[in-house]
């Protein structure tokens, strides 16, 4: 049964605790892997391929995987691990749904030579079967109002490209694009989880909740850190289980959760995390 994980954050390697959950019981996962040895965790074993399968065998059927990712670069190269991650995916039976990209408003500045300043991440969408969801965020069309003489249309799902007369005069609103820009750190709600290495931006994990799951859904982080996905899971009525490997990073999780908790009004407390059940 998943629902005695439901709203916990269970200290363990995700594996093993995702071995424990049934078939077809997660919504949507929307999570952030250790990239490349990039940073000190508080020490882990990364299994990326029994990740993968087991986050295939726990997705419902029309359910979402968000993996945002990025390469490190090594001798002069960039890894390809991204890359290499998404085709896995595939290759254990998901739907490479959409390649979406995390534009930092303010990246970190680099000293690399004969290159340009990275400002961003992949964001790949994978689903399991052709996706359930969509509830499309939008944003203000730039030309509103405006009376075109013909517009050009992408059906990217049948390959058609077309010239018509469609959005006369242009509307107010359209849906927003693949590349999402977020400020890092710097909001609130960011500096909440500061003494983790590389927390997600909250608006991140909210806008992937909102786009693709629905309220009272199952929002699955295997690798919740200090527990961004989570917190904006239930702020947005959504169940949460939050999987973390390092003790110190579920007590942060578990502080941040409490504190949105009393914020919202919420006097359930859950002070212990779960460790993984034997
Ligand atoms: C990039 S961070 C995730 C940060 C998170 N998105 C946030 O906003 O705070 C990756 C996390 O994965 C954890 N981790 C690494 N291997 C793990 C494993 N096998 N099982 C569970 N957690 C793991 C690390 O301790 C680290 O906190």
């Amino acid at each position: 049964m998943i629902q005695q994980y439901l709203n916990q954050i269970i200290n363990g390697n995700c594996v093993d605790v995702m071995q424990l959950f049934p078939d077809n019981s997660i919504d949507l996962t929307i999570t952030s892997p250790p990239y490349d040895n990039l940073r000190t965790y508080e020490g882990y074993n990364f299994p990326f391929e029994e990740i993968a399968s087991q986050l295939f065998r726990v997705t419902k059927q029309g359910g979402a995987v968000v993996w945002v990712v990025s390469d490190a670069t090594i001798d002069g190269s960039e890894t390809c691990t991204s890359f290499k991650q998404a085709l896995k995916f595939v290759d254990v039976g998901f739907n490479l749904h959409d390649t979406m990209i995390f534009k930092k408003t303010n990246p970190v500045p680099q000293i690399y030579r004969k290159r340009y300043n990275n400002e961003f991440e992949y964001m790949f969408v994978f689903s399991k079967g052709p996706i359930n969801t969509h509830n499309a965020l939008r944003v203000p069309c730039l030309h509103a109002g405006l009376e075109l003489k013909g517009t050009t249309y992408k059906n990217y799902s049948k390959g058609e490209q077309t010239r018509t007369k469609l959005a006369n005069p242009v509307k107010n609103e359209k849906i927003k694009g693949n590349v999402w820009e977020y400020v890092v750190g710097k909001k609130a709600v960011d500096q909440e989880s500061k003494s983790h290495p590389a927390p997600f931006p909250y608006d991140l994990a909210k806008d992937h909740i909102l786009s693709w799951s629905n309220e009272n859904e199952i929002v699955l982080d295997p690798m919740c850190g200090s527990g961004t996905t989570c917190v904006a899971a239930m702020e947005n009525n959504r169940n949460y289980i939050g999987i973390e490997i390092s003790p110190a990073y579920c007590d942060l999780a578990n502080n941040r959760i409490e504190k949105h908790k009393e914020e919202m009004g919420m006097f359930y407390h859950q002070t212990e995390y779960m460790v993984m059940p034997a």
